[in-house]
């Protein structure tokens, strides 16, 4: 799902567009869509009980998965909102239901890279007049701080600012969301590019492994995200999400880890001449991703500035916690297979806060 959107049943004036279906009632919180973290948001906006449109695309066709998780949101309350981003009418229509406009289109090379499609989102939410907020699609490092980036990785923040750009210069209001890494691409190999399962074997660290960074588990994401979109903190300000217990360093993570499987792992190291060395002969799309490592786990990218007067930092505006589970547990989420031999083996001496939180993963 591409676009999220949200109708604010707290905004003065507008009531709730009714309980039928695609593209029914007037006004809403937020558009958002479905895809790896839009699907979370579309959860999250239920469960904070807005009103919540989702973008169906015409172009998903026969694509019967697409179809069926629109079909699940819809069955736990969503309005279906037909549209395309190749007709901007459709647009500006889906937009004028709602308040909030949440966008979660892809950006990640190894996926797929459609930042730019952005500008005709915007566009349609300039003509429409009515979007109370809009969320870019962003949630990860701030594009702000990466003028320095380097090449290819460069073009995720680049396109991420010529978006923003767009937005400022149409005079809409905005949240810009800087979510950090998400847990589940980072955690689950012990932040080793390639690899989003752990080694009970070894593991490369970066450097020394000392370099902090930050991880935050998708379903937090989408909740604080949810959260800000009504908030007059957030508006026309960064949101940082850096809560201090997700601030780890690799070898910190590959710690948690070891004592979560009783066993030490084998250690290398790669230097940052090796790493940068080693981008040479990558495709392109791998290329982007090992620069976004490299500024995080070398330079420590996300956690080498205060955060100024233009942004506010998640978890202190918010401080009840989403997800009880400390960040490293948070990837077990994608060990599936792994989890209930850890929970047999474990059950002893891991405290009972984790072994409540891998239940609740293994339910999830
Ligand atoms: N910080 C991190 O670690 C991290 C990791 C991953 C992603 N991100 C960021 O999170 C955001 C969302 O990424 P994601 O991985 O969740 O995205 P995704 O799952 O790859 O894709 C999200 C949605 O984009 C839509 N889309 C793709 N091609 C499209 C097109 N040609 N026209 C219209 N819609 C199209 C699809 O919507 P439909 O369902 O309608 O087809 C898809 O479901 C991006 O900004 C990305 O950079 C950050």
């Amino acid at each position: 799902m591409v676009l999220l959107m949200i109708r604010l049943s707290s905004v003065a004036g507008e009531g709730g567009g009714g309980d039928g279906g695609a593209g029914d009632g007037e006004g809403g919180e937020g558009e958002a869509n479905s895809g790896y973290l839009g699907k979370r948001l579309v959860k999250a906006s239920l469960a904070l009980g807005h009103e919540t449109y989702v973008l169906n695309r015409e172009e998903i066709g026969v694509d019967i998965e697409k179809v069926q998780m629109l079909l699940g949101f819809k069955e736990q309350g969503a309005h279906l909102v037909p549209g395309s981003f190749n007709d901007h009418q459709s647009l500006v229509k889906a937009v004028k239901l709602v308040d909030v406009v949440i966008c979660a289109i892809s950006g990640v090379h190894i996926r797929s890279h459609q930042i730019l499609l952005q500008l005709k989102l915007v566009d349609a939410i300039k003509e429409a007049g009515n979007v109370k907020r809009f969320l870019p699609s962003e949630f990860g490092t701030d594009p702000a701080r990466m003028g320095h980036a380097m090449e290819p990785g460069r073009v995720t923040f680049d396109d991420k600012m010529v978006v923003r750009r767009a937005i400022e210069e149409a005079g809409i209001p905005f949240t810009y969301v800087s979510a950090n890494c998400f847990a589940g691409y980072f955690l689950g190999g012990l932040c080793q590019p390639g690899r989003i399962l752990p080694s009970k074997d070894s593991v490369v660290l970066f450097s020394d492994g000392n370099t902090k960074a930050i991880y935050v588990d998708e379903d937090d994401i989408a909740m604080y995200t949810i959260k800000s979109i009504d908030d007059p903190r957030t508006l026309n300000k960064t949101l940082y999400i850096r809560p201090p217990q997700n601030i780890l360093s690799q070898r910190e993570i590959v710690e948690t880890w070891e004592k979560l499987i009783g066993k030490e792992l084998h250690k290398s190291s790669i230097s940052e001449e090796q790493f940068l060395a080693s981008l040479k002969g990558q495709n392109y799309a791998e290329q982007v991703g090992l620069t976004h490592y490299y500024h995080v786990c070398f330079e420590g990218c996300l956690t080498n500035f205060k955060i100024g007067n233009k942004g506010v930092e998640a978890s202190e505006l918010y401080p009840e916690k989403f997800n009880i589970l400390p960040s490293i547990i948070t990837c077990a989420a994608i060990y599936k297979m792994i989890v209930p031999s850890l929970l047999m083996s474990c059950f002893s001496f891991i405290p009972k806060l984790i072994i409540k939180g891998m239940i609740n993963l293994r339910k999830a």
